[in-house]
C-alpha cells in the first residue's frame, strides 16, 4: 500500500517541481526593449559608470561635460555601467539619494534622454530591487534599469548583463557588507539561466554590431583587474557570438584593450565620480590600447558600417579615439 501510494505522489512532485523550474526559467527571459535610431540609422550615446555621490569627487565636472559632448554629438541616449549610487546603493524607491545623485545632477538638456543602467557591486549593497522599481521610472522618467535585458535598435543589439552575481567574494565574506539577494537566490540557477539567455539572445540576434554592457571588468589593468568568473564563464560566449563591444564599469578609470584572438574590444568607462586609484595590475594576452586613471566619460557613435569610440577627461578634452569599419566602408 506504502510504496503504491507514494508513487503518484512522486508524479505529482515531478510534475509540481517541473512545472516550477518552467515558470522560473521562462521567468529569468530577457526583457526585450527597441530605440529607434536617427532617420540615417546611427546611433550616438554616452557611456558613464561608477558615479552618484551627489556631485562629490568632480560628478559634477564630468555631468556638465557630458551634457556639453552630448549637445555637440547630439545623442541619442545614455549607458551607465553601474555603481549608480554610492556606498550602498538605494534604500528604498523613495531614497533621496535618487535625486540628489542623478536627477539634479544631470541637468543638461542633451542629458534629458533615456539612461540605460544596470546594477553594480555597490547596488546590490543597499535595495536593489529599488532600482529595478517601476516607481523610480516615475520619479525620473530616463531612468530604465532591469537586471538583465536587451535593447535593439536596428543596426545595433545591446545586451544588459548583471555581473555582480558571477563574483564568488560577494557570497563569500566581503568585509561584512551586506547584499540583497532577493530573486538572485539559488545563485548557480540564477547564473546558468542567465548565461543561457544572454547566449540564446546573442545567437538570435541578426544586427550588424553587438555591444554587451556590465558592471564587472573583464580585461582590465585598473585596481580590480580582470574578473577571473566572467573571464571564464562568460567571455567565451562574446568570443563565440562575435560581440564587437564589452562595455563595464567597476575600476575606476577610463581604458580600451583589444582581444588579439577576437573581435572583442574591451572597454572601461568608470570614471563617473571617485577616481585616482594610483594602481594597475597586470592583464595578458590582449592589446593595451589606453588607460587613464582619472574621471571622465565615453561617446559612441556607430552607422551601418562604422563604429566610432571616444573617451573624454573632465575638461571635455577627447584623450583617446578608436574606430573600425564592416562591409565596403573600410575602403573610404
Ligand atoms: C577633479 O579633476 C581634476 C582634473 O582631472 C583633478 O586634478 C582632481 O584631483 C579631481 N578631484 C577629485 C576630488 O578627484
Amino acid at each position: 500500500m506504502g510504496t503504491q501510494r507514494s508513487k503518484p505522489s512522486c508524479t505529482i512532485v515531478a510534475i509540481f517541481l517541473a512545472f516550477c523550474c518552467f515558470v522560473s526559467s521562462s521567468k529569468a527571459k530577457l526583457e526585450s526593449l527597441q530605440h529607434a535610431p536617427k532617420a540615417d540609422g546611427s546611433l550616438s550615446f554616452l557611456v558613464v559608470g561608477d558615479w552618484g555621490r551627489k556631485g562629490a569627487y568632480n560628478q559634477s565636472l564630468v555631468a556638465f561635460q557630458m551634457g556639453v559632448i552630448g549637445e555637440k554629438l547630439d545623442v541619442d541616449f545614455v549607458i551607465s555601467t553601474g555603481d549608480n549610487f554610492y556606498d550602498n546603493g538605494l534604500t528604498g524607491v523613495f531614497d533621496p539619494s535618487f535625486e540628489e545623485s542623478f536627477t539634479k545632477i544631470y541637468t543638461a538638456p542633451s542629458l534629458q534622454k533615456k539612461w540605460y543602467n544596470v546594477l553594480g557591486n555597490h547596488d546590490y549593497r543597499g535595495n536593489a530591487k529599488a532600482q529595478i522599481s517601476h516607481v523610480l521610472r516615475y520619479r525620473d522618467n530616463r531612468w530604465v534599469c532591469f537586471r538583465s535585458y536587451t535593447l535593439n535598435s536596428e543596426n545595433v543589439d545591446f545586451f544588459f548583463v548583471d555581473t555582480t552575481p558571477f563574483v564568488d567574494k560577494y557570497f563569500i565574506e566581503d568585509k561584512g557588507h551586506n547584499y540583497d539577494w532577493r530573486g538572485i537566490l539559488p545563485r548557480k540557477r540564477y547564473i546558468s539561466n542567465l548565461l543561457k539567455d544572454v547566449d540564446l539572445a546573442l545567437r538570435q540576434s541578426t544586427a550588424t554590431w553587438k555591444v554587451v554592457i556590465g558592471h564587472h571588468t573583464i580585461k582590465s589593468i585598473g585596481h580590480h583587474g580582470d574578473t577571473q568568473e566572467l573571464l571564464i564563464h562568460f567571455l567565451p560566449l562574446l568570443k563565440a557570438n562575435n560581440v564587437d563591444l564589452y562595455i563595464n564599469g567597476h575600476d575606476h578609470c577610463l581604458e580600451h584593450i583589444s582581444s588579439l584572438d577576437s573581435s572583442v574590444q574591451f572597454l572601461t568607462s568608470g570614471g563617473g565620480s571617485k577616481a585616482w586609484r594610483g594602481d594597475t595590475k597586470q592583464s595578458e594576452g590582449d592589446e593595451m590600447k589606453f588607460y587613464y586613471d582619472g574621471q571622465g566619460f565615453m561617446s559612441v557613435h556607430i552607422s551601418q558600417t562604422q563604429l566610432r569610440i571616444s573617451f573624454f577627461d573632465v575638461f571635455g578634452n577627447a584623450i583617446h579615439k578608436w574606430n573600425t569599419c564592416k562591409f565596403d566602408s573600410c575602403d573610404m
